[in-house]
């Protein structure tokens, strides 16, 4: 019978026979799969294991430094490599949905991979893949397989001739998250709703700027602090802010002004293939907007967006 502990155990083992003395490198994410593929082969391997997590500058609001503070904490050898800078540069004037997606994939690779050919030795390229992935990687298009290229390291492994492993590969969503309790992963990381790989890239509707990227990470923190505020963030599958390239005009005192609109998005789903919309109570709505509109400069205007996929996506983008 499966039991958290007894996959532990001989996958700790398996871990232990097949990578021997190597240097093994991961790619972390902040995300569930990703984590507690780290914690797993880091209680295999110990400091044989090296991890590099990628600052895109579209995070959440403060999100690079805490979960790299959690990493540390989780006792991880992890290098944060911060690049938001290089992919600001890179996506101005580019408005297309697309291209944006490439641009940050392309960009993402770039980073990776130069911080990894700084290191020594390493032999082994550990990555987070779980069931559904392997799955969905042999099944048609569709958004899946955006998702999985995005995190996936291009030719890094010829170029380093690096042999991969997958520990979490046969485990499905929840046995990931089973594991990742038993190995004392953070409950704030195992508990964290899915985010694009993109980021907010994809939630700033046209071209992405410093400002606009500041003005969604105020919002969507006052979003997505107050569903947990109000208990409301894990009856929740994903939610999240869409900075919309829509101006509307307003009143702030005797003043008319005319500034950003953004969009709020919370949907349940079991695998993100199918998704509807949220029905979250009015007074919640009601005090998030007039919060994100009081309290973020640039914001006039909140909507709730309430379709379902499909035909709506999850994302704007
Ligand atoms: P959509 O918008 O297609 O999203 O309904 C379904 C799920 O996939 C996530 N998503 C992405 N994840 N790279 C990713 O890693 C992407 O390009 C991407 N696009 C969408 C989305 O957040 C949702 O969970």
């Amino acid at each position: 019978q499966w039991t958290p502990d007894s996959f532990i155990e001989s996958t700790v083992r398996e871990l232990r026979d097949k990578i021997k003395g190597d240097k093994v490198l991961l790619g972390l994410s902040g995300g569930v799969d990703s984590s507690v593929a780290a914690e797993l082969l880091h209680k295999a391997v110990g400091d044989q294991l090296v991890c590099i997590f990628v600052d895109m500058g579209l995070l959440r609001k403060d999100e690079f430094e805490s979960v790299l503070k959690s990493y540390e904490s989780m006792g991880l050898n992890v290098i944060g490599v911060r690049a938001g800078d290089k992919f600001l540069a890179d996506l101005a004037g580019v408005t297309d949905p697309e291209k944006k997606r490439k641009i940050i994939g392309r960009d993402f690779i770039e980073v990776f991979d130069a911080e990894a050919q700084k290191l020594t030795d390493v032999k082994w390229l550990a990555q987070g893949t779980i069931y559904p992935d392997v799955i969905e990687s042999i099944s048609v298009n569709g958004p899946s397989a955006t998702i999985k290229s995005h995190h996936n390291v291009g030719g890094l492994p010829e170029k380093m001739n690096l042999k991969i492993v997958e520990p979490l590969r046969l485990l499905f969503k929840d046995e990931v998250r089973r594991v990742g309790r038993q190995l004392n992963v953070p409950a704030d990381i195992l508990g964290r709703h899915p985010f694009p790989g993109p980021g907010l890239g994809i939630r700033i509707l046209g071209e992405v700027t410093a400002e606009k990227v500041r003005i969604l990470q105020e919002a969507d923190k006052i979003f997505i602090d107050g569903l947990k505020e109000s208990g409301l963030y894990d009856q929740v599958w994903q939610a999240g802010v869409m900075l919309l390239p829509v101006q509307s005009v307003g009143v702030m005192g005797d003043e008319r002004t005319y500034e950003n609109c953004v969009a709020l998005r919370a949907v349940t789903s079991t695998d993100g293939m199918t998704a509807d919309w949220v029905h979250l109570p009015y007074d919640f709505l009601a005090k998030v907007s007039n919060d994100i509109i009081n309290r973020v400069k640039g914001i006039n205007r909140v909507v709730y967006d309430i379709s379902s996929k499909p035909p709506a996506t999850i994302e704007w983008e």
